[in-house]
């Protein structure tokens, strides 16, 4: 490749011949607004490229080339890594994404049969001699708390949690929730799941009892595996008591580790008495391709989480593959991604990716500032971490404790980052104070929907832009389309879909198909805004729907209005979104009081202790506002352009001809400075 514009040039669509031209489109962003960077590009560092899985542009170029001209060879290939009780008998990849010719689906290696927890762990144990390798170095919300597994140990615990599984009765295709904190237990159960074909379906463990019960109703689980309490920094809270809470609205058994805590022997169990008399070998159960593996709830802009479905075979493809280029994984790497496995940064880049590639990775129970700032680059010291990959509001987080971690970086070879746009100033406060000037930055663009990275630069192939997720991994083509489901640049074209892109929402495929496929026939939609520059580089501008992106976490507006229209003072609610200097966005409400009530602070304070406790402190509103009227259209719809920008306090508001009532704004500017 000559130049990198030549390179990115042969990146556009219209640089592509097809072999097929009746495949069709996938990965869609909508609506463009980030004014153009005339940004320094970052370059890989030469010593990175030595080495690299991918080691340059072009490189990256003729991959990605293959990967969307013959995705058969290309996935083909990645297969022949795993084990496969069965060959597949259909190709990689079948699908279709126009609802127009059919039900949506997605399908990989049909007709194969494997396990998952077979390739993760005992094709290490047993092929590659992993025995004694750590899996994980597990660090606990105190620093004294810490401990060491290896994969031959998190086989051996594995096998025994699905032993008792079994004993339990959990059989193939049977769920089992999972609402615990980032103990290795979590990982082991998980695992056990898979490997005896259940489908696990695990809870952040910050949410409420009531978003539990929710999950564990939806899911039809039959065991929930949790724990009686877990320290968050100072605070200890009590997880056995939410997870009686919510089952007292079910039929679930629990099963439990740790700790003393109330108790019911009809249904309740602990797991070392469990796991102490239960047997080290456990079968694996041969699985199909497309059975499923797990589901995960994610924010539905109705306000009901959907229960995204991954399957087999082309999770764990994809999983694998996205983990060794974008983080150029090489065997004596300590790697550390610090999210929750509570959300898929966790289930795909701290479980199943890192153990696909036998990697060593760090186990984080804590929080970032606990017992002090510094925690996070403690840690980077403690064990060497070399790859290292967080989210755009712990960095921020950080950055307002001062310029210089006090502590030994230089074990650090890339950094990532995940889970909402990142501002150029944070972007460059991590690539010079963390990185050192010497550790690209990773901006990885993905969902829960999509399983794996869908943009993303190559450590050792992509010049980046501080805020651009840059580029598509190998089998993604992103298009950007307007409101019309016009193609702003480049032309429409299809292609197949990747692996590791969700089969449907639980029990509920219309959803599925409604939410992601039904606006634009043969595009998979992802709900972000997006532009692409001149030299082909992405830059997502954050949702367009009714979502909210809190600290890396999305919430539907939908979901917290129902949690404030349950009090009894409450007639009406519309919540937007606000800028915040950590969280990156934070919850701005707008509340309609009965008429007898009066806006004050109990008022206040009962919100947003009803919002904590219906959906969990994530969603705990910012700000709180009196509405004695919303800007609404003729037709009664709620204009929440309008509520953004008084949240904002912008306030040239245009056009305001459609509202019923214009007088509304001036009385909700007037309110603004109580907002509390
Ligand atoms: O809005 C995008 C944002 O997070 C959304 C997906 O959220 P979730 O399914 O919870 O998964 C988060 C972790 C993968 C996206 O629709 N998002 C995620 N990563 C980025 C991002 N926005 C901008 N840049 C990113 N790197």
């Amino acid at each position: 490749v000559a130049s990198l514009q030549e390179a990115l040039f042969s990146l556009h669509p219209a640089g592509f011949t097809r072999k097929d031209s009746t495949l069709k489109t996938q990965l869609v962003c909508l609506i463009m607004v980030v004014p153009e960077s005339q940004g320094e590009l970052y370059h890989p560092p030469p010593d990175l490229q030595r080495d690299a899985h991918v080691p340059d542009f072009s490189s990256y170029v003729g991959m990605y080339k293959k990967s969307l001209e013959n995705p058969e060879a290309f996935w083909k290939e990645v297969a022949d890594e795993f084990f496969w009780k069965k060959p597949a008998t259909g190709p990689m990849l079948q699908y279709n994404f126009d609802a127009t010719k059919g039900n949506i689906f997605v399908k990989c290696m049909e007709g194969a049969k494997t396990n998952m927890c077979y390739n993760v762990l005992d094709r290490h144990v047993r092929e590659g001699n992993l025995s004694e390798k750590v899996a994980y170095y597990w660090e606990g919300n105190s620093p004294e708390h810490h401990t060491t597994i290896t994969y031959g140990q998190m086989l051996s615990s594995v096998c025994r949690c699905a032993n008792v599984l079994k004993r339990m009765g959990v059989r193939k295709g049977d769920r089992v929730s999972i609402y615990l904190p980032m103990i290795p237990e979590l990982v082991y159960t998980m695992l056990a799941c898979a490997r005896i074909g259940a489908v696990h379906s695990v809870v952040f463990a910050g949410f409420s009892s009531d978003s539990l019960c929710e999950r564990i109703m939806d899911a039809q689980s039959s065991v929930l595996v949790t724990v009686d309490g877990v320290y968050r920094g100072d605070k200890l809270i009590n997880l056995k008591q939410i997870s009686d809470e919510a089952l007292e609205k079910t039929t679930s058994r629990i099963y439990i580790s740790r700790f003393q805590t109330p108790w019911d022997s009809e249904r309740d169990e602990w797991w070392d008495e469990a796991m102490s008399d239960s047997s080290e070998d456990c079968e694996p159960e041969w699985l199909d391709a497309e059975d499923p593996l797990f589901i995960l709830y994610t924010s539905g802009s109705t306000g009901k989480p959907k229960g995204v479905v991954h399957t087999v075979a082309g999770y764990l493809l994809y999983t694998f593959l996205t983990f060794k280029c974008v983080f150029d994984y090489h065997h004596d790497d300590v790697y550390w991604c610090t999210a929750d496995i509570g959300w898929i940064t966790g289930h795909s880049y701290i479980t199943y990716g890192p153990l696909a590639n036998g990697a060593t990775s760090v186990l984080f129970e804590g929080i970032p500032v606990h017992p002090h700032v510094g925690r996070f680059w403690e840690i980077i010291e403690k064990y060497k971490v070399t790859k290292f990959y967080t989210a755009p509001t712990a960095i921020r987080l950080l950055m307002k404790y001062g310029q210089e971690p006090l502590y030994d970086l230089s074990s650090l070879r890339i950094l990532g980052t995940v889970g909402e746009p990142i501002n150029p100033e944070a972007w460059l406060w991590y690539y010079k104070t963390v990185g050192q000037s010497r550790c690209p930055v990773v901006d990885t663009f993905w969902q829960t929907e999509t399983g794996g990275h869908v943009l993303t630069p190559l450590p050792a192939a992509t010049p980046l832009k501080p805020g651009s997720a840059t580029f598509p991994f190998f089998g993604v083509e992103p298009t950007i389309l307007n409101e019309h489901g016009e193609e702003v640049e480049g032309e429409a074209e299809g292609y197949l879909p990747w692996p590791g892109i969700m089969r449907t929402v639980y029990e509920n495929h219309e959803r599925f198909e409604n939410t992601y496929f039904k606006k634009f026939p043969g595009f998979y939609v992802t709900g972000d805004g997006a532009r692409r520059d001149k030299d082909g580089y992405f830059w997502i501008t954050g949702r367009i729907d009714d979502m909210l992106n809190v600290s890396g976490h999305l919430l539907s507006t939908a979901e917290v209005e129902a949690a404030l229209t349950l009090h009894s003072a409450v007639s009406e609610a519309a919540v937007v979104s606000r800028p915040h200097q950590v969280k990156g966005e934070c919850l701005y409400c707008f509340v309609t009081l009965k008429d007898s009530w009066e806006f004050d602070k109990k008022t206040v304070a009962e919100l947003k202790t009803l919002v904590r406790e219906k959906i969990g402190p994530i969603a705990t509103p910012d700000f709180i506002q009196n509405a004695p009227a919303l800007p609404k259209t003729r037709s009664g719809k709620i204009m929440r352009r309008i509520l953004r920008q008084i949240a904002r306090n912008e306030k040239d508001l245009g056009d305001l001809s459609t509202l019923a009532d214009p007088k509304v704004v001036e009385v909700l500017f007037s309110q603004r400075s109580k907002a509390a």
